[in-house]
């Protein structure tokens, strides 16, 4: 599919250090060239830096601990209700789902957040339906503004995701006009670890109902995992030893998760300190566009 990109996106992909060939454009006329330096100067965070480099965003990077932390051995009773809650989960329209997830208290880590983070996308078109999206973003977990904020990557991470989504025509707020696919964006877990630790088994554990149920509801053209927990809950099916696997070993294929394509690639909060992976996650974007579309058209 031919991609047609304006001067913001390839601004865009300037700042991702990607190189794309497009055709010369004529010099554009003085007005013209007047109107577009206003529209740039509305969008800092695309534009190109002139000579020397912008120092790194300031990113609170999560720490990998040296050993995962272990998950408490389940008794039987225990598993009982575990399957229980899995079973009512499965059943909940998108309301209840939204519901279910603010009173949760199925993990510790209700009692040290100040919001849940459910998910942010375009308006559901009526209370109890899902919201329509083509895409899935799947990230770890709320940091420390998405648990104030009770909204998925609104940080440094969070804008470079929404660039790089613009680049190829997807937006989390569903404006047709701003973008043509729109996009639903939630975590692995709907609530913060303290300190922005990383997710612990268990709690991944008792959070999975809830992403299994929100993507069946959902049903995306496509889901993006970003980032290793992502990937690792996203995959755990259909990859043998899967968090033993590095997440540069799994780009580049198109898997499946209950019958939706996923396509893996890295956390923009790894893609914030690392310049020369934002290359190879602009190649996993044209991936996902691809099957997105392919599926489209059947
Ligand atoms: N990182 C994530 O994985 N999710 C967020 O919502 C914010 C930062």
């Amino acid at each position: 599919m031919p991609l047609h990109l304006d001067a913001r996106q390839r601004a865009m992909l300037e700042e991702m250090h990607v190189r794309v060939w497009w055709p010369q454009e004529p010099e554009p006329a003085p007005a013209a060239a007047a109107a577009a330096a206003a529209a740039a100067a509305e969008a800092p965070a695309t534009r190109v830096p002139a000579a020397a480099p912008a120092p790194a965003p300031a990113v609170v990077a999560r720490a990998a601990p040296a050993v995962p932390a272990p998950a408490p051995v389940p008794t039987p009773r225990q598993e009982r209700a575990d399957e229980g809650r899995s079973a009512a989960i499965a059943a909940m329209d998108w309301s209840a789902l939204q519901q279910a997830v603010a009173g949760c208290e199925a993990c510790k880590l209700c009692s040290t957040r100040k919001n849940t983070v459910f998910g942010v996308g375009p308006a559901a078109p009526e209370a109890d339906a899902p919201p329509r999206a083509d895409w899935l973003i799947v990230g770890e977990a709320p940091g420390e503004q998405e648990d104030l904020r009770g909204e998925p990557f609104v940080g440094q991470a969070g804008k470079l995701l929404d660039n790089m989504l613009r680049a190829v025509g997807v937006s989390r707020h569903g404006d047709a006009k701003a973008a043509p696919q729109s996009a639903f964006i939630v975590n692995v877990l709907k609530c913060r670890p303290p300190g922005n630790r990383n997710p612990a088994l268990d709690e991944v554990a008792q959070c999975e109902p809830f992403l299994k149920r929100q993507i069946a509801l959902l049903q995306p053209k496509i889901i993006l995992a970003v980032g290793r927990f992502a990937v690792q809950s996203l995959l755990a099916d259909s990859v043998a030893d899967v968090q033993t696997v590095p997440l540069g070993r799994l780009r580049g294929k198109v898997y499946r998760y209950a019958g939706v394509p996923v396509v893996v690639s890295y956390h923009p909060a790894y893609l914030l300190r690392s310049l020369p992976e934002k290359a190879k996650a602009w190649a996993d974007l044209c991936l996902a566009m691809e099957t997105a579309e392919t599926l489209k058209s059947r």
